[in-house]
């Protein structure tokens, strides 16, 4: 017989391509130290409803203590045969202390363990992703405010659309960034719930005090339901959705960047420290940073659609299929950390060629809506500036020109209302600094803004 935690009613040895198949030890390794601070947890409850004697517990914790320090620093025997990192570490204890360490599972299972495992592992893990964005919306923050005079042409469709700052266009990543920070904070509240004590699935027949436990591993509240707690994992769903959405914004910053490093746009200079050479082509340097980040959101929406599909349908309570869940959830979690850390410290570097972003903002008519404007503060309606100015651009484009290069005459044959001060009226400066409606380009509004953006991360948690 094999010496296994569970095999009381078994007379026969476990296959080893049955433990091989179902063991989860290389994955689930990593979560030792939540196991750990659970099973103390656990412990002091225990001790507290009077199911073992202080003495016991004291003995269960210093065991403890010996197991975590001997994985931490990889004297640890790891074992298919063990299955999980519950087991090693429980089967571990019973050698290191004896007999008292089978009085530790009591009142407990393995379902609301992992349960507390993933909620422990999840809550930092969530913690360090806000922190992480907050980090990034402050860089973005810092960057506006470095370049907060660079003009950049706007695109709808990548056409050439009106003159922005270029500022605007980086709080505009500070907005979708913010967000994600409040939708993971959102969801700390729902991974910040204790489930141990739901047992195996109906709660436990033990006097056993799940608040007191709750305290010790400082979480905010209890889960209602002993079935729902074991076999919960909206939260883990909610985090890769979180995480999706996130990765949808870098994939498109980083989509930015690699089409304004191209030679074609020459907006921005990607740092010699964050781009790689061809092995190929010695002219080549390239934009790997961004293309890997913009590469990753795959694997992440991929994970987020893996533990949809792994939750679709399984009946309650805990099913095994759901071991399966920490796989997807962790790689992403290391994923999007590793992207908003690779963020914050490549955009800082970035050389912004100004001259060149506004050289493209002077070409491609993104003053017709300023002269359409311009017609309509002379009286005009709207509709029809438009086609006044449509008309113009035509004329234009034939002759090769700006609609600023027209002289008066010129664009008198279109209206009578255009005057002298129509050159200053669609000079840049003057195009972007009309532009003051709430949440527009204008310089002052941008610098309102950054200056919103300062208070909310400095108050951000
Ligand atoms: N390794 C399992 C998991 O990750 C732990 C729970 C096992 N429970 C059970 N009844 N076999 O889900």
């Amino acid at each position: 017989m094999s010496e296994k935690l569970w095999d009381g009613r078994f007379s026969e040895k476990t296959s080893r391509s049955v433990e091989h198949f179902t063991s989860s030890i290389d994955i689930d390794r990593r979560l030792y130290p939540y196991d750990i601070e659970g099973s103390i947890a656990h412990c002091k409850t225990l001790a507290k409803a009077g199911i073992i004697t202080e003495d016991e517990a004291l003995t269960l914790v210093q065991g403890l203590g010996v197991v975590k320090r001997e994985i931490a620093h990889g004297d640890f025997l790891f074992d298919d045969a063990l299955e999980d990192i519950h087991m090693h570490i429980e089967t571990r204890l019973l050698q290191e202390v004896g007999k008292v360490a089978q009085k530790l599972h009591t009142a407990r299972s393995r379902n609301d363990q992992v349960a507390l495992d993933i909620r422990m592992f999840l809550r930092d893990k969530t913690r360090q992703t806000i922190s992480h964005l907050i980090t990034l919306c402050r860089t973005l923050v810092d960057m506006a405010r470095v370049h907060i005079d660079v003009v950049l042409p706007g695109y709808t469709h990548l056409q050439h659309a009106q003159p922005v700052l270029f500022s605007h266009h980086l709080m505009a990543y500070y907005e979708m960034f913010k967000r994600d920070r409040e939708r993971f904070r959102d969801a700390l509240e729902r991974i910040d719930v204790m489930p141990l004590g739901a047992a195996a699935l109906a709660g436990t027949t033990y006097p056993i005090d799940r608040h007191y436990t709750a305290r010790l591993l400082e979480f905010s509240s209890v889960s209602n339901n002993s079935m729902d707690a074991v076999s919960d994992r909206d939260f883990i769903l909610e985090y890769l959705a979180h995480a999706s959405i996130c990765m949808v914004h870098f994939s498109r910053l980083s989509e930015e960047i690699i089409l304004w490093s191209s030679s074609e746009f020459s907006f921005i200079e990607i740092p010699d420290a964050f781009a790689t050479g061809s092995s190929i082509m010695p002219q080549k340097k390239n934009p790997d940073v961004p293309e890997l980040v913009r590469g990753k959101t795959g694997g992440v929406f991929g994970d987020l659609l893996n533990v949809l599909t792994l939750m679709k349908s399984l009946p309650l309570a805990y099913n095994r299929d759901m071991q399966e869940d920490k796989l997807p959830l962790f790689r992403s979690v290391d994923t999007l950390c590793d992207c908003i850390e690779i963020y914050i410290r490549m955009l800082p570097n970035i050389h912004v060629n100004k001259e060149r972003m506004l050289q493209a903002a002077s070409v491609g008519f993104l003053n017709a809506t300023d002269l359409a404007d311009y017609l309509v503060g002379k009286g005009m309606t709207f509709r029809e500036a438009h086609g006044c100015v449509g008309k113009a651009v035509g004329i234009a484009i034939q002759q090769g020109k700006e609609l600023n290069e027209l002289s008066l005459n010129e664009l008198k044959n279109f209206s009578s209302l255009f005057d002298g001060d129509v050159f200053s009226y669609i000079a840049m400066d003057q195009m972007i600094g009309r532009r003051t409606s709430f949440g527009g380009t204008a310089k002052q509004n941008v610098m309102q803004q950054i200056a919103e953006a300062d208070k909310e991360m400095m108050d951000a948690k």
